[in-house]
């Protein structure tokens, strides 16, 4: 557990990465600034991102990304959400309203994303052009060529001809096969993080120019290895993205149920919000997006409801003293014998743990 360090921004974006879950352009901002003005000229639009607020205070329901493309603030989270009732999740939320869905080759449920997606273009629900679809890379398939075959993966089992946004998922590479929890000879060492991060990199700005994937990005990545990355990327990431908007309660290894705490349920009583609610709004109100998942109709239908309410300056401190920790430290790719991260300091390059 740590406290906040008021002042630095590259903490700052780490923080609210822990409990939002989603750190977006206007962390990358932040991140960037550590290379000073020239990055912002050389690359107008990436300060852009920076505010969510509209000038009435009110949260706007877009981001702005460094590429000037609007990604809708809130989207549903399908990670761990079960083959067999992912579907209808993805169903009930765009019928509800929303317009962002973000997935991953390695959630194991695209297929069925992608048929309740045909589903509601079929019915005329919403168009293609209406939605805002994130996949991510997975990590045995980094490296020059490889992202373009999970690529590819990802748009059949979607059936969608292009992604709004590709990440890499993690920067940690596997061996072809492997996803998770630890085995042995799982990591692949042929090249150093970072040669393997450039390639990948590379492949994924290809697939940008190609089209099939609107807005690249990252995941998982501290500011330094963001930082490494600006040593040779032509298009900056549009995105890091981390997740637990809602404190993941009833993953393995997560101790603590952010929804249960007393502050959370204080301040949303003052609203007459939920903790849930409370959480999300201050996510969006630090700048970010944020991707609730929820199987259960009624709280993806909650999870929505975040736009319509402002926290005060005061309660916003508030929430900004809680003492704050990275919910999921990703101890799942650190290993003394075989992964390049030995510690989670070392996959974090220290940042946050
Ligand atoms: P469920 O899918 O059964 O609704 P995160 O998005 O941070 O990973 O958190 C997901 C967890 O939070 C899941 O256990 C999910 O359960 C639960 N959850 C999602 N929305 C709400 C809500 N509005 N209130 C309480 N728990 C929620």
């Amino acid at each position: 557990m740590l406290s906040p360090r008021p002042g630095q921004t590259k903490l700052r974006s780490w923080a609210s990465s822990c409990l939002t879950g989603l750190v977006l352009a206007s962390s990358e901002a932040s991140v960037y600034s550590f290379h000073g003005q020239s990055v912002r000229e050389e690359r107008p639009g990436i300060i852009e991102g920076q505010g969510v607020m509209a000038s009435n205070g009110s949260a706007s329901s877009h981001i702005t990304l460094n590429n000037g493309r609007q990604m809708p603030v809130v989207g549903l989270g399908t990670w761990q959400a079960a083959p067999g009732v992912v579907g209808a999740a993805v169903d009930a939320a765009v019928r509800g309203g929303y317009r962002h869905i973000d997935c991953a080759y390695a959630y194991f449920n695209e297929k069925e994303v992608g048929d309740a997606l045909q589903k509601l273009f079929k019915e005329g629900v919403v168009k293609r052009e209406d939605l805002w679809i994130t996949s991510k890379l997975w990590n045995d398939h980094h490296g020059p060529e490889e992202p373009f075959k999970c690529l590819e993966t990802t748009l059949t089992n979607l059936q969608l001809e292009y992604l709004d946004l590709y990440l890499i998922h993690w920067p940690v590479p596997l061996n072809k096969g492997y996803t998770w929890p630890l085995q042995p000879h799982m990591f692949d060492t042929t090249r150093s993080i970072k040669e393997d991060t450039k390639e990948t990199w590379q492949a994924m700005e290809k697939i940008a120019e190609s089209g099939k994937a609107r807005s690249i990005g990252v995941s998982n990545f501290s500011a330094k290895k963001l930082e490494d990355m600006m040593e040779y990327a032509k298009v900056v990431p549009a995105v890091n993205q981390a997740y637990s908007p809602l404190g993941t309660w009833g993953t393995s290894g997560v101790k603590i149920n952010l929804l249960d705490h007393p502050l959370l349920t204080k301040i949303g009583e003052k609203y007459g919000r939920t903790p849930a609610q409370v959480s999300l709004r201050w996510g969006v109100q630090m700048g970010n997006s944020v991707l609730p998942k929820s199987t259960k109709a009624e709280r993806v239908k909650e999870n929505l409801q975040v736009s319509d309410f402002s926290l005060s300056d005061e309660d916003m401190s508030e929430l900004e003293k809680l003492e704050q920790t990275r919910f999921l430290q990703g101890t799942f790719w650190v290993n003394d014998s075989g992964s390049f991260y030995k510690k989670a300091e070392d996959l974090w390059d220290g940042e946050g743990i």
